[in-house]
């Protein structure tokens, strides 16, 4: 399987969180205010609730439904009740800021 491209980074509200499905993976891309790019797993490990309808703040995702919050750079959870980190896809954007994502290629992070 290759990256897939999902976009442009023009195409990217800044700190609004995107789903996407690749190769029938959900992920959910958000791009900060410096520019960069982020894509983590978009089910909630606490419960089968898309990340991307939550909400966005500062580095991270809050699942709406019961507040766990994830890290947009590891995928972990900083708070309960969540305790299981959803995965983390490594990101390419290119000269022309076109953004490509590969759904089985998963950044290992400590
Ligand atoms: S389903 Fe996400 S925190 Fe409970």
């Amino acid at each position: 399987m290759t990256a897939e491209r999902i976009g442009t980074t023009a195409e990217l509200e800044v700190n609004k969180a995107h789903r996407v499905v690749l190769s029938g993976v959900p992920i959910v891309v958000v791009k900060d205010a410096a520019g960069v790019v982020y894509a983590i797993g978009d089910t909630c490990t606490h419960g089968d609730i898309s990340l991307a309808e939550g909400f966005v703040e500062d580095d991270a995702i809050e699942c709406w439904a019961h507040g766990s919050m994830f890290s947009l750079t590891t995928g972990k959870p900083l708070t309960l009740p969540a305790y299981e980190p959803v995965p983390v896809y490594a990101v390419t954007v290119d000269a022309d800021g076109v953004i490509t994502i590969d759904p089985n290629e998963k950044v290992a992070v400590s």
